[in-house]
Formats: structure tokens, sequence, C-alpha cells
């Protein structure tokens, strides 16, 4: 098992890299040491406040951090829109995108266009604002990266095409896992159509951060009012969890690692694949069905009015 920590960043010095999610957990770290290796990081990030704070906290640690904040809610389409049509006109090229942003087993909301919240966040606005930063990053010069971030739930999840937004019946740990499978589904979608469209400077990479201490854990509970899960959350984070930093491996390792092939899958090696050092790993079979990966780009397609197109 190779012992790839932060120290292992190589020279990023004239790339560009945005980070969904920026102002926590496992985006802040990942900015944190993307920055500190040379990019310009597009924190994009719901809150404003929230990424300023983030910003100046960084910069406190790393004066010579090269960082800006926008606005990028992906409950809201439009916010999306707006904020992949902003950073186009203002950057000329982008290297990596990290679709790193997410909630976790909240209780039953809907997004601004009426999508499942779990769904429409971690998934149908990533796939939204992927589409349409495609161009940049397919024309951006050398080897470019998508990373969609998963989770090892994704092994639960199903895809219930009948019931999509949890109308009929709703379990926001299944709505969860579902929606981290669709985080899967698409980025080897995405790799396999590369390949068909002959592109073979864009990557399309999945990976997972394990079980890291970050406020994900908790905004559930919070938002249900269950003091009970809450207070297990809290204690499994400081009992089991790895630091947020230590989760944030996995992302960089599979956004900067020349030996990362599109397709794969990266996560921690150790315990449970819960913790340790990244490396390349296999998701679960339903992860790289083909045929349910067509059908989730269709319906993504549909649902956001977006055509994914890579030519
Ligand atoms: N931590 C783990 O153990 C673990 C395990 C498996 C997978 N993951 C995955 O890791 C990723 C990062 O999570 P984390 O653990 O770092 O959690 P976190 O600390 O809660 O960070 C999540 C980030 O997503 C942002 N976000 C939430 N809703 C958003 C929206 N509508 N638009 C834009 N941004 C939004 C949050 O913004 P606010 O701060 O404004 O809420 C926050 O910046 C997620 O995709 C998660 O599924 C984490």
């Amino acid at each position: 098992m190779s012992e790839w920590t932060v120290d292992d960043v190589p020279d990023l010095s004239g790339k560009t890299v945005i980070v969904t999610g920026a102002n926590s957990g496992i985006g802040f770290e990942a900015t944190k040491a993307f920055t500190e290796s040379g990019a310009h990081v597009v924190m994009a990030c719901r809150s404003l406040d929230r990424g300023n704070a983030a910003m100046a906290e960084i910069r406190s640690d790393v004066p010579a951090s090269s960082l800006s904040v926008a606005k990028l809610d992906l409950a809201d389409l439009d916010s999306v829109h707006r904020f992949a049509d902003e950073f186009a006109a203002d950057y000329g090229s982008l290297h990596v995108l990290c679709n790193n942003a997410g909630v976790m087993a909240i209780p039953r909301r809907e997004t601004q266009q009426g999508f499942e919240t779990q769904f429409g966040v971690n998934h149908l606005g990533h796939f939204a604002l992927s589409a349409r930063l495609f161009p940049l990053l397919r024309d951006t010069p050398g080897e470019t990266r998508l990373v969609s971030v998963s989770s090892g739930l994704h092994e639960r999840g199903r895809m219930n095409f009948d019931d999509l937004h949890g109308e009929r019946r709703y379990d926001e740990w299944d709505a969860y896992a579902q929606s981290k499978l669709a985080n899967l589904l698409f980025a080897f979608e995405l790799d396999r159509r590369l390949t068909a469209s002959g592109i073979d400077d864009v990557s399309s990479v999945g990976a997972h951060p394990g079980y890291a201490a970050t406020n994900l854990q908790v905004r559930g509970p919070e938002e249900t009012g269950s003091t009970v899960r809450l207070l297990l959350s809290k204690l499994g984070n400081a009992i089991f969890a790895q630091s947020a930093a230590n989760g944030a491996l996995p992302l960089l390792y599979a956004s900067v690692e020349s030996e990362v092939e599109s397709g794969s899958y990266v996560g921690p090696q150790g315990l449970f694949e819960m913790r340790g050092y990244p490396g390349v790993t296999e998701p679960s079979e339903r992860a790289r069905d083909p045929k349910a990966a067509a059908r989730l780009w269709d319906v993504s397609e549909e649902l956001t009015d977006t055509r994914f197109r890579l030519a």
C-alpha cells in the first residue's frame, strides 16, 4: 500500500481548480492542499459568507494562496448556470472540476426545480454543472479531470427510476445511497462516452473519503431534531472517523495523481476502506452497470433540461 499524502501533490502552478462545497470538511481541506501546491482554486459555495470565512482561514495558514469564492447553490439550476457561465467568462481554462458538495440523510425537501434534495444537490446539480463546464475542460490544453465524490454507502444504493424523488416512499438513507450511486454511474458513463468520442485528455474519476469527521454527519440529525442521532453522530466522528484532512486525500489523489486512469474509483486503503492512504479500489457491480448509467444520463438531461454534449 503506497503511503500517498498531501506532500505528494505535485506542483499545480498555472492550474485552475473548482471545488464545490469548498467551505467545509473535505472540500475545505482539498482546497487548502490544492492552493498550497500552487493552483488557483475557485471555491464554489452556496453561502458567500461561509465561503469568504473559509477563504480567510486558508489565507491565514497559507498567505500566498490563490483563491476566489463564487456563489453556487446546487439546489437551484439557475444558480448552477450562472456560476458556470460566469466562470467560463472569467477563466480561459479549467484543469480539475471537483464535484464534492453534498448533503446526507436529511428529511425530504425539494430543490428550486422540485427535485428531492439529496438527488438534486448531490447528483442533478453536479450533472448540470459538469455539462455546462465540459467544453472548458475539453478545450483546456493538457490533461484535465472531473472527479465525482461518492461514498461507500453507494453500495446500498438502488436507482429507483419509478420514484427517483421519493414521492411515494422516502427513506433518508436510501435517498442518500441512491444519490451516491448516481455519482458513480455518472462518473463511469462519462468515462465511457469520452472513450467513445475519442477524447483522451479529459478523465472522469470517482472517489470516496471513507469515514471522515465533517459537518456531513450532523446536518441530518440537526434538521430532524433527533438529539439521539446527533449525539451518536458526534460520538462516531470523535471515536471512529479519520480527520477531514485525511478524508480529502482520495479526492486529491483522484484529481492529481498521474497513475489514476479515467474510469477509476479511488478510496482509502485501510480498515474497511473507512480510513487510510488513498488508492484505486472497486465500486459495487451496480455502479458499473452501463444500462442503468445510460438511463440515468438520459433522465438527468431531461430533468435538468440540459444537453451534455461531448463533441
Ligand atoms: N465525511 C464523510 O465521512 C463522507 C463519507 C462519504 C462521502 N462523503 C462525501 O464527501 C463530500 C463532502 O462532504 P463533507 O463530509 O466534507 O461534508 P460537509 O462538511 O458537510 O461539506 C459539505 C459541503 O457541501 C456544501 N453544500 C451542501 N448543499 C449544497 C448546495 N445546495 N449547494 C452547494 N453546496 C452545498 C456544504 O455547504 P454549507 O457548509 O453551506 O452547508 C458544504 O460546503 C459529500 O459529497 C459527501 O457525500 C463524505
